[in-house]
């Protein structure tokens, strides 16, 4: 059928293209499209977990008159809700030298854009010249993009999903020639949507090369295929990072996990479940591994019952990595409270700025590999008399300020928020927060200490002094 199918479908992608063409003439459009023509791009679409990662490589090149410096790039409004990182670099030096030097990427207006696709625009290094040429490299996570099908299973299934997306790239460009892999878990793929040339070989889909695509071209395909992979859901993440001067950096994280994949149905037994556990439960998850800082240390791991002790740490010069169980396997739909403590050596995350200011350099993200997590909260407590802090954080993030109060604290301690949804593991990269500390006031805890017991000595003096009184005055 090759041939005449493929004519079809490409007749198919024609007349979309053309009907997208129409819509697009509407005076609104930004004249950059025309003046940029995508000579090539390549995408390669990962869907063995549970979050989806596209890599895409852009060849552009400028064929208007005037200098280009912004590319866009499209999304169907339904992708970019679900977008949680899109990040872009321009390739620089040859073969093994090769660095990878990042973009900007904003989103930007997108009025009157096909089926209101959403515009991000990616600002290159230099502008680039009519006739020049350029290389982009894009990387892009999306979540909750997979939904299970069938939506419950039982104990003993295994776990299906759907991905929906284009054979083509979504682009207000002009696209050449193009190609897309699609990389399953492992060979189960119950079906998937042919638009020719497709082709199929082990755990790769190929969609291409397919060529000369008007602007805005689409084609909508579905793939359903087995993934066990744990859908690991984070709903709301806290992490208290408290800055001690005395040395410590004492770290609590407050966790409530579901499994987000498809519904568990039925009832569950603990018997099939520890007796066949090759079939029973595939899809289920239990280990959960977390990444620390090296030298990591007073490790603890507890939820609403107490102390858990199904955990263990393996520590290197690199990192430190504990495993560790809930009580129960979680299926899905199932969630999970816990608690995670530990202390780091402050040397290691607390630094002085050139103007004079005390920094704490620390991860972002969740420390669960694979973990998507919808809401992340850190709360930075410094030390009892710092000022002036604020927080640099590579990306977009709500923050704001509040006071905690422990033991001794007399004007209790500035605490920085800083919250953001849909978070990935690309998040997991270092942030800081900067304030003013006076050395002085970390004496006041101590001298309200001296003073404390010189009061109690005073007192134990006085009494003594009156218990040593009354034989005398008999
Ligand atoms: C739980 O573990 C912590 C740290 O190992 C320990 O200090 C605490 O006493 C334990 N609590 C219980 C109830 O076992
Ligand atoms: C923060 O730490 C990372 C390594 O963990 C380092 O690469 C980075 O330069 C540090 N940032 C600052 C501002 O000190």
């Amino acid at each position: 059928m090759g041939e005449g199918f493929g004519f079809q479908i490409s007749r198919k992608t024609l007349i979309l293209s053309l009907i997208v063409v129409l819509s697009l003439s509407s005076p609104g459009s930004s004249s950059s499209s025309q003046e940029v023509r995508i000579l090539s791009a390549e995408r390669r679409i990962d869907l063995t977990s549970s979050i989806i990662r596209v890599f895409l490589t852009l060849k552009v090149e400028n064929t208007g008159a005037s200098d280009v410096s912004d590319i866009l790039l499209a999304f169907p409004p339904k992708e970019a809700k679900h977008l949680a990182i899109l990040k872009a670099s321009i390739p620089e030096g040859k073969r093994k030298k090769k660095t990878y030097v990042p973009l900007e990427v904003n989103p930007t207006e997108s009025p009157n854009t096909p089926n209101g696709a959403k515009l991000f625009s990616i600002a290159l290094l230099k502008p680039l010249k009519s006739g020049e040429k350029a290389s982009i490299e894009v990387l892009c996570a999306l979540t909750r993009s997979l939904e299970p099908f069938p939506a419950e299973i039982s104990q003993s299934e295994s776990q299906y999903v759907y991905f929906r997306g284009s054979a083509l790239l979504l682009s207000p460009y002009h696209v050449a020639e193009q190609i897309t892999y699609i990389k399953t878990p492992n060979r189960k793929v119950e079906s998937y949507t042919i638009v020719e040339p497709t082709d199929r070989a082990g755990t790769e889909l190929k969609y291409g090369h397919y060529h000369d695509l008007l602007p805005y071209s689409y084609s909508p395909i579905i793939v359903h295929f087995e993934n066990n992979n744990p859908f690991a859901v984070v709903e709301e993440l806290v992490r208290v990072v408290e800055i001690s001067h005395w040395g410590n950096l004492q770290v609590t994280e407050h966790y409530k996990l579901k499994h987000g994949g498809a519904r568990h149905k039925g009832v569950f037994s603990r018997l099939e479940y520890q007796g066949r556990p090759s079939v029973s439960g595939s899809a289920s998850f239990k280990n959960l591994l977390a990444r620390l800082p090296p030298r990591v240390h007073s490790v603890y791991y507890r939820d609403e019952i107490g102390n858990v002790s199904t955990s263990h740490l393996r520590t290197d010069n690199q990192k430190s990595e504990l495993e560790f169980e809930p009580r129960y396997p979680l299926f899905g739909g199932w969630k999970a409270s816990f608690i995670i403590g530990y202390g780091l050596p402050l040397d290691d995350f607390l630094f002085e700025s050139p103007s004079g200011q005390r920094y704490l350099n620390f991860s972002y993200g969740c420390p669960l590999l694979e973990a998507v997590v919808d809401e992340l909260i850190i709360k930075v407590v410094l030390p009892e008399g710092s000022k002036n802090p604020s927080a640099s954080v590579p990306f977009a993030v709500d923050q704001q300020l509040e006071t905690t109060y422990s033991y001794l604290d007399v004007i209790g301690r500035t605490t920085v928020v800083i919250k953001k949804r849909n978070v990935v593991p690309e998040h997991n990269v270092p942030f800081q927060v900067y304030y003013d500390f006076n050395p002085i006031s970390m004496l006041v805890e101590p001298l309200m200490l001296i003073s404390a017991f010189f009061l109690f000595f005073v007192a134990c003096i006085a009494h003594l002094h009156i218990d040593l009184s009354i034989p005398k005055s008999s």
